[in-house]
């Protein structure tokens, strides 16, 4: 059987990340009643670090522990691969001697080079173009809040990066529409959006892409990398910033999502997170949980029956 990665949303079918969803509320019941589960005794996972990052790597970590599995940290910085040792050959090393690996780096091509040399399950955990992982965490906070999102209207508010991207999927995956409201020159790319044309537009402007939304979402104007860009961006952002104020122009079920870490007094307002229709903690918490799911899908045939 040839081994599952899980680069995008696009790489596990509907009922699938359906599974996912409900598993991974199900193991955060199971968590906050202190019930121990630990099916990956003995398992390892190898968590390749290129960029900095606080919620995914607690995330992973604690839920391989949770399950009774340890964890290795590999910055990019203190491994051969960041001096040079070609990814084809790292993949094949450390898939030899650990059950799953999640990386985060810049490249997409990287990791879509590491997943096709590795003999164990890769977990994209972010790259420049996509962040799978967090629209797990995002999509289980809205089921858990709110039921199906299936035939709701998601707004993204910004820039049409990594995250954008994932939503572009997942408005594929789950079965809702998303309006883009990005600055001229920050949409996501025109074969993206030909790509998901049946559930993904444009709008202009920002007021009227929030109209009657089930959610509204946004993310940093500059992303890791784009640091020398920060300034360009803020002037060129400067009008998409998400308030409680746009938020009154959504539905009134609506909720805000931001996969954090978040900059007040840029592209959210002061008050935004403690408004509330703002779900980011239990986004944040359910990193967790989605990603417990996520591995024990992947390691299905790894699972300890006690
Ligand atoms: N949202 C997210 O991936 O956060 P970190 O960069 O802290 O991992
Ligand atoms: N778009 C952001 C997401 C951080 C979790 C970045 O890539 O830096």
């Amino acid at each position: 059987m040839s081994v599952r990665h899980f680069l995008t949303l696009l790489d596990f079918s509907p009922a699938e990340l359906d599974l996912i969803i409900k598993r991974g509320i199900e193991l955060r019941r199971m968590q906050h009643a202190d019930t121990i589960y630990q099916p990956f005794v003995g398992r390892t996972l190898g968590m390749i670090f290129e960029k900095s990052s606080t919620r995914t790597r607690i995330s992973f970590e604690a839920g391989m522990g949770q399950f009774g599995g340890q964890a290795i940290f590999l910055s990019s910085k203190d491994t051969q691969l960041g001096r040079g040792e070609p990814i084809e050959d790292s993949a094949r090393v450390i898939s030899s001697m650990v059950d799953i690996i999640m990386i985060r780096t810049f490249g997409h091509d990287q990791i879509e080079t590491f997943a096709k040399y590795s003999s164990v399950p890769v977990i994209n955990a972010l790259t420049d173009d996509y962040h799978p992982c967090q629209l797990l965490a995002d999509m289980q906070t809205y089921y858990e809040l709110r039921g199906s999102i299936a035939g709701k209207t998601v707004t993204w508010v910004g820039d049409g990066n990594n995250m954008c991207a994932s939503y572009m999927t997942a408005a594929h995956q789950y079965g809702f529409q998303l309006r883009i409201a990005a600055p001229y020159g920050f949409e996501p790319a025109p074969e993206l959006m030909q790509q998901f044309s049946h559930c993904v537009s444009l709008v202009n402007d920002v007021q009227e892409a929030a109209l009657g939304a089930h959610l509204i979402v946004t993310d940093v104007w500059a992303s890791m990398g784009q640091e020398g860009e920060q300034s360009t961006r803020a002037r060129r952002f400067a009008s998409y910033q998400v308030t409680p104020s746009l938020l009154d122009k959504a539905d009134a079920e609506v909720l805000f999502m931001h996969c954090l870490p978040a900059h007040r007094g840029e592209e959210i307002s002061h008050d935004m997170l403690d408004d509330p229709r703002s779900a980011v903690w239990l986004e944040a918490e359910n990193r967790l949980y989605a990603q417990k799911a996520l591995m024990e899908f992947l390691l299905t045939d790894k699972i300890q029956l006690s």
